[in-house]
This record gives structure tokens, sequence and C-alpha cells, in this order.
């Protein structure tokens, strides 16, 4: 009897086999079944966003100075940890970020990361964007905005927020001394549009993340305004609702360094419900004092 597996026996989807060349195995031989190369079973809330690699979120202590902060609850956990088990015991996890983690990660600047972005075919928004949208801004900047993902105008010129709610937000960041051309990079979380602006899938949101991790680490901010629950959602890998972000210290770990992260209203909803623009006001503010504008 022969004993050694035959390699032509393998079940490992080309997903599984990129894995197993990550982790420097290039010829896996364990036999079709065998569990080690099986994905583990996940919690159905895992399977929503499989992509919380690299960022945490963290609360923080309060500002100095403020008298009312609200108490940080526990940071909420990521929605999937995906740590490397061994190979022998469950097998890689099967996700569909894995491919654009690799070519996020072989990034060493923005031109290439917006170059690997633009090449992009890692999810079905692919097929019907007419641009992808990756950002816009300053290096090093202020205040790194988050938005989405791309609407009409910005799929067809391929800059973001460049609509009415851009208009909007470009007004909101005037008057704390912000834009684009000076101290502020702007961004979504999603590159390319989807159809309708319907909310993104969670496939096309997993795929998209580490393009959106990456680029936070590349673009360097001193901190950063996400707007709207799937932006904060996307940002800090978290599936917490907007009210329970907002106007809560939190921040973003940028491979170990704290980047104060404040959440507030996406612009399009403000249009809607203009009562609100109070509330985004102050969430301003407070980005505004972190990125020591004007200071
Ligand atoms: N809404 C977003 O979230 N991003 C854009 O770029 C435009 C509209």
């Amino acid at each position: 009897m022969n004993a050694q597996p035959d390699s032509t026996s393998l079940r490992c989807s080309p997903l599984q086999l990129a894995w197993l060349q990550e982790l420097g195995i290039e010829k896996p031989w364990l036999p079709a079944g065998a569990s080690g190369l099986q994905p583990p079973s996940r919690r159905a809330s895992d399977a929503q966003h499989p992509a919380a690699l690299e960022a945490q979120v963290h609360a923080q202590p309060p500002e100095p100075g403020t008298t009312r902060q609200p108490t940080p609850s526990p940071a909420p956990a990521p929605m999937l940890r995906v740590s490397r088990p061994p190979v022998a015991d469950a097998g890689p996890p099967v996700t569909a970020e894995l491919p654009t983690r690799a070519i996020a990660a072989a990034a060493t600047d923005m031109n290439a990361l917006g170059a690997a972005i633009r090449a992009c075919a890692g999810c079905g928004l692919c097929k019907s964007r007419h641009q992808v949208v990756v950002g816009e801004g300053v290096d090093s900047p202020a205040i790194m905005v988050i938005g989405e993902a791309p609407g009409e105008q910005e799929d067809r010129q391929g800059l973001p927020f460049v609509g009415r709610s851009g208009l909007l937000l470009d007004n909101m960041l005037a008057t704390i001394g912000a834009s684009r051309g000076s101290n502020v990079y702007v961004a979504n979380a999603i590159k390319c549009r989807p159809p309708g602006n319907r909310n993104p899938r969670p496939e096309e949101s997993a795929a998209c993340h580490p393009f959106l991790m990456r680029q936070i680490a590349l673009v360097n901010p001193r901190t950063i305004l996400v707007l709207g629950r799937v932006a904060a959602q996307a940002v800090l890998s978290t599936d917490s609702s907007l009210q329970s972000l907002r106007g809560r210290p939190l921040s973003f770990d940028a491979a170990g360094r704290q980047i104060p992260v404040v959440v507030s209203y996406h612009p399009a909803y403000l249009l809607r419900r203009p009562t609100e623009k109070a509330a985004a006001w102050e969430d301003l503010q407070r980005a505004r004092a972190i990125a020591a504008i004007g200071d």
C-alpha cells in the first residue's frame, strides 16, 4: 500500500494555495478530504467582514480639557480574527480578502498602491465601474477623510466626493481651515461605485479592506475623520452602530501608531437631515482640535 498521498488528489482552491504559498509551503501534499486543508468553521457574524487583520479599535483616554466625555465602552471586538493556525490543524481561512491583501501589502508607496487599486478585479464592482476612485489630497495630512464609496459623479471623474455631498464636505472642511489642496486627503472605504449607489456587499467590503488599511498607513494622517456607518465599520473593523461610535475617542492602529479617529455623519445624510449639521459641526471641531489645525 502506498502511504504517500498523491498530490494530484489535492482539493485546494486557488485561495488556499495562495495562503499556503504565503506560509512558505510551495508543494502541499495533504490528501483530498484531509481536514488540514478545509476552511475552519466560522460564526455567521464572522462571515460578514473577513477583514480585521490589521485594524483594531481602541478606546483612548478623554482628551485633555474636556469636561464631559462619554465613558468609553469596551473596544468592539474585530468581527473576524484571522490568525494563522498551524497548517496541520485547521488550515488557512479562505476569504475574499486574501488576494487583495497580498497585493496591498506589496505596495510600498501611494503610487504603487494607486496603480494596484486601479488594476483591481477583486470583486464584481470592477465590471460595472467606469473609474476606480483611489483618493485625492496631500501626503501626511492633518485630516484623512474617509467616506463610503464613489457615487455617479465620482465614478465618472475618478475623484472622491465631487458631487453634492462633496461640495458640502469641502464647505464644512473650509470652516476649520482644511482643504484637499493644503492639509486634507479624501478617500473612500470602497474604491469602485456600487451600482445604483447601493450599500457595498460584505464580499466587496472585504476585497477592498486591505487597500484601505494600506492606504491609511501610507497616507499617514494625523487624524482620521470617518463619514457614515459603512466607512466607520470598515475603518474600525467593527459592526457597531454609527450612533455608538460618534463622540467616542477612538483610534486606528497603524502598525503600532495610534491615529485618532473621529466618526461623524455622512454629508449625503446631512443633505437629507440638515438639522444634524449642528452635531456634525461638533464632530468637525473635535477633528480640528485633535489635528491641531490653526494652532
Ligand atoms: N459619497 C461617498 O461616500 N464618497 C464619495 O466619494 C461620494 C459620495
